[in-house]
């Protein structure tokens, strides 16, 4: 293990309940009745926080639509800042979603069948942690734990924040419930700035084992 990776205990994803199994089925079946049955694309939402890298998402996106998935970004609103999302919305077609819709408003994204956080500030980390939902992201992703949906997170803070031990505690939390935490605390900027090393490769691998639990968790 490289010196300084946080690798908490390694724990499966939480396999669903046979009912929330069936549930997911029948979204997939009845809200993509536009896509061909012979070609369902899984849906991935790739949530950004207010951090520098949200601004390389384009290239994962793209990354993550040539592996076959049908890809949707949900802002918080300071991640709204650091990312292009006109550009972000005709790579996906989707248009990018920030904020709570209104309750008469119907919904505009088919749900997701797996959620990435990338970047995942310290802000989100320890409020997603606390089960606070009060940005859109925070809800979505606070319902995909209780759905059991496969859910990976790459914590990108600066050196300092990511010693701080409420968030060392919201890592270990996240990890616990399933979470697969991508995290390198020796590859973090200090508090002066830095290189960016964000982690998109070790993203790009996650990505792979996150469509494996996904379709395992579909099998009758
Ligand atoms: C230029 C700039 C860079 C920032 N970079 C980071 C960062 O890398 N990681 C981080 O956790 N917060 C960073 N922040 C602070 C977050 O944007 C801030 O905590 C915000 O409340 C996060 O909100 P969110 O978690 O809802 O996205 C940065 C802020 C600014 C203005």
């Amino acid at each position: 293990m490289a010196r300084g990776l946080i690798e908490p205990e390694r724990v499966p994803y939480p396999r669903p309940r046979a009912d929330w199994v069936r549930m997911l089925v029948d979204r997939r079946i009845s809200d993509r009745s536009s896509v061909p049955a012979t070609q369902p694309r899984p849906v991935l939402y790739v949530v950004a926080c207010g951090a520098p890298p949200a601004d390389q998402l384009p290239s994962f996106v793209g990354f993550a639509q040539e592996q076959g998935w049908d890809v949707c970004v949900i802002a918080t609103p300071y991640g709204v800042k650091f990312l292009d999302a006109a550009a972000l919305e005709d790579l996906t077609g989707h248009p990018v979603r920030s904020e709570y819709k209104d309750p008469a408003e119907p919904d505009v994204l088919p749900p997701a069948d797996a959620i990435v956080v990338a970047p995942a500030t310290f802000n989100t980390v320890n409020k997603w942690a606390q089960g606070i939902s009060d940005t859109l992201a925070l809800g979505l992703l606070n319902e995909a734990v209780g759905l059991g949906l496969p859910l990976a997170a790459v914590p990108w803070t600066n050196a300092p924040l990511a010693a701080h031990p409420v968030f060392l505690r919201s890592i270990t939390v996240l990890a616990e419930w399933g979470v697969r935490v991508i995290l390198d605390l020796a590859q973090l900027p200090p508090a002066t700035g830095g290189p960016d090393a964000f982690p998109w490769d070790g993203l790009r691998v996650e990505l792979a084992e996150l469509r494996r639990v996904l379709e395992a968790s579909l099998e009758p």
